[in-house]
């Protein structure tokens, strides 16, 4: 199967034979994400965004009993966390957005409608996402949640999926997260596995002056494939970094150890897929 798609020949218009059935917006995109295994994307309905970032400030406050003249404003809280929860709270305090963000049935359609067009290019116009939201809070100089140098396919995730990576904060520098663009990564990953007793610094240290760190201000988010080679380091900036992320696929496409139903629910399904499934699903009664 797999093989047929690679080798198949595109079905082309005669005029811009080289960009398929694609407008040269999305030809542009899916070239550049094919070359590099990633994209700093634009997301549409920003209010959305302001709306999570309002709701969670709300939460976060309470949790944390910051009320009255006690309550720091939004830009406050997010840029400076340090200053109102200890490293040791934090994760109570992740524990307490996210339980109050899943309260919002229209929380995760919201998040991925304001990547929608780009999901589409980059993945299918039928997708899944994953059942739950993944929030990170990293403060300045803490070392206790760090992601060493990886690729997700290497714990059995399906090499389909893309990771929407969207920032609450501005994120630059050490307070951003780090790829090996995609061709990089390729070789990086054939080397480490012709080589033994290779570890993830060995690795970080022999790549590192390849790799990008990503600069993703409030506003914008990253797309990439988790087949690439990522991480980030100890956040060495003077605010702190909040971030989503999301993993999305092809809803027909191969699933790995996160399976649909149990990691993984339909957000996506045309009705000439819904049919054939209804169909297939009547023919074996
Ligand atoms: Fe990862």
């Amino acid at each position: 199967m797999l093989t047929k798609i690679k080798n198949a020949k595109p079905s082309e218009p005669k005029r811009g034979a080289a960009r398929g059935f694609s407008s040269p917006a999305e030809h542009a995109f899916t070239s550049e994400f094919l070359d590099k295994g990633y994209s700093i994307i634009p997301l549409e309905h920003k209010d959305r965004l302001d709306a999570v970032r309002s709701t969670i400030h709300a939460l976060a406050c309470e949790h944390l009993g910051l009320k009255g003249a006690k309550r720091p404003g939004l830009s406050e809280f997010f840029d400076h966390t340090e200053r109102h929860a200890t490293l040791e709270g934090l994760n109570g305090l992740r524990l307490a957005v996210i339980n109050g963000l899943n309260a919002d049935p229209d929380l995760m359609p919201g998040f991925y409608g304001m990547a929608r067009q780009f999901i589409e290019w980059t993945v299918s116009n039928e997708f899944a996402v994953q059942r739950g939201i993944n929030l990170s809070i990293q403060l300045p100089g803490d070392d206790s949640s760090l992601l060493p140098l990886h690729s997700d396919v290497w714990d059995g995730n399906s090499p389909y999926e893309v990771v929407l990576w969207l920032p609450l904060v501005d994120c630059f520098k050490t307070k951003s997260m780090y790829v090996l663009p995609r061709r990089r990564s390729r070789e990086a990953t054939a080397e480490m596995r012709s080589l033994k007793g290779f570890n993830a610094e060995k690795l970080f240290a022999r790549v590192k002056p390849e790799l990008v760190w990503l600069d993703v201000p409030y506003g914008k988010a990253v797309l990439f494939t988790h087949c690439l080679m990522h991480g980030n380091r100890v956040n060495e900036e003077s605010t702190t970094r909040w971030t989503f992320n999301i993993r999305i696929k092809g809803l027909l496409t191969p699933y790995g150890v996160k399976e649909l139903g149990e990691s993984f629910l339909p957000a996506a399904v045309r009705p000439a897929t819904r049919i054939g499934f209804e169909y297939a699903e009547d023919e074996a009664k």
